[in-house]
């Protein structure tokens, strides 16, 4: 894997970069739809490929594993094998989801065991258990088995948390490198910064992670509730101490002014449901504000979603029509409302990729995420 950084923000942090995988290059800053369970929610591949041009997906860990299971998934040749994306596969190791979604989890040295959220069946994650499971399902980048601590959390149950997610990582690191990769192609571990927003232990931790000279570095444990400059703080600090020629992949964040603000602050590569679930809630993201597509005031507007954006889904119908699908529950509601939303992430860091390029990034962020975030 190579990254090469093709431009920087003079004023900022930001840069642009191209991450290349034997599945293809990724241009970056890139937002990488989610697709927990082997699928991008009520989203064909042909439209991530084609339509919006999704350049990588994320994959999770904890699901696949407890459905369809290993054994299904070696033998259709891992993820990309199974579900027929060609492109490059991320997967979470599940240190976020088993916190999340299952039930009685206990928390150990040697790792965690919990109930599975679908026929409560018992399951053990350790460091160990968890890189075989990645590098089966054929993810091309891997990331650290980690605990997400929550917010807030107390001092010193954040520090203790971090140095046990630090020998986790020893012990991913050495099962990894002991394992080859499994499908021909080079899979790549990352490791996952944590600390909470404690100023000193994210500092420590940066500064571990960096010292296992990945290719690639992520932060965690962030969006969990803090308030965003609280984030933006943290991750200040942490990309100070973070390679600045490696790629920096933000965790689970987030809204568009959270994407932008820290595209600004040297973050490479991001993850969230939210252009996903909230979709299928009817909360759409346009180039000029927010829409809940369920209020009474779209009820006659036969204008289309988003005329500002040059895609199929946001064009072609009307938020009449998309507010009548929703509210009746249909399927194509949930299909239209997502591909809208993920075409307006995509185009979001393609845009901040031409304004990093054209060095006047800050001034149009400043002036885009005031007028993305407001309420339409
Ligand atoms: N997704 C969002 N935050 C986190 C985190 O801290 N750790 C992991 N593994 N996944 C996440």
């Amino acid at each position: 894997m190579t990254f090469d950084i093709t431009s920087t923000d003079p004023a900022s942090a930001a840069r642009t970069g191209t991450l290349t995988t034997d599945h293809g290059p990724i241009e970056t800053p890139i937002f990488m739809p989610v697709g927990t369970a082997g699928t991008v929610k009520a989203v064909h591949q042909r439209e991530l490929e084609t339509d919006i041009n999704a350049e990588i997906i994320l994959g999770n860990t904890y699901h696949l594993y407890l459905r369809p299971g290993l054994d299904v998934l070696e033998g259709a040749g891992g993820l990309h094998g199974f579900n027929g994306w060609k492109r490059p596969i991320l997967t979470d190791s599940g240190g976020y989801q088993v916190y999340s979604l299952s039930n009685t989890r206990k928390i150990k040295e040697e790792g965690v065991t919990f109930r599975s959220h679908i026929d409560g069946s018992k399951h053990q994650f350790t460091p160990e258990v968890v890189m075989d499971i990645q590098r089966t399902i054929g993810a091309d980048i891997i990331m650290a088995f980690d605990e997400c601590t929550p917010y807030p959390c107390d001092y010193d149950y954040a520090r203790r948390s971090m140095h046990m997610t630090h020998r986790w990582l020893d012990r991913c690191i050495a099962r990894f490198d002991a394992t080859p990769d499994k499908y021909g192609y080079r899979q790549y571990l990352f490791p996952i910064v944590q600390g909470s927003t404690y100023k000193d232990l994210r500092r420590e931790s940066a500064e571990v992670i960096a010292s296992k000279e990945r290719t690639g570095n992520a932060i965690g444990g962030l969006a969990v509730g803090e308030p965003a400059e609280e984030m933006y703080e943290t991750i200040a600090i942490v990309n100070e101490i973070l390679p600045r020629h490696k790629p920096r992949y933000l965790m689970g964040v987030g809204t568009p002014a959270n994407i932008l603000e820290s595209i600004a602050l040297g973050v490479d590569m991001f993850d969230c449901v939210m252009p996903t679930r909230n979709a299928r809630h009817g909360i759409l993201f346009t180039t000029e504000g927010v829409i809940n597509i369920k209020n009474e005031k779209w009820s006659r507007d036969f204008s289309s979603i988003d005329s500002g954006l040059d895609h199929y889904a946001s064009n072609f119908y009307s938020k009449a029509y998309l507010r009548h699908l929703i509210r009746s529950e249909e399927i194509l509601g949930a299909q239209i409302a997502s591909l809208h939303n993920l075409a307006f992430y995509l185009w979001l860091v393609r845009q901040a990729r031409l304004h990093i390029r054209a060095g006047d990034y800050v001034s149009w962020k400043n002036e885009m995420v005031v007028r993305l975030m407001q309420r339409l």
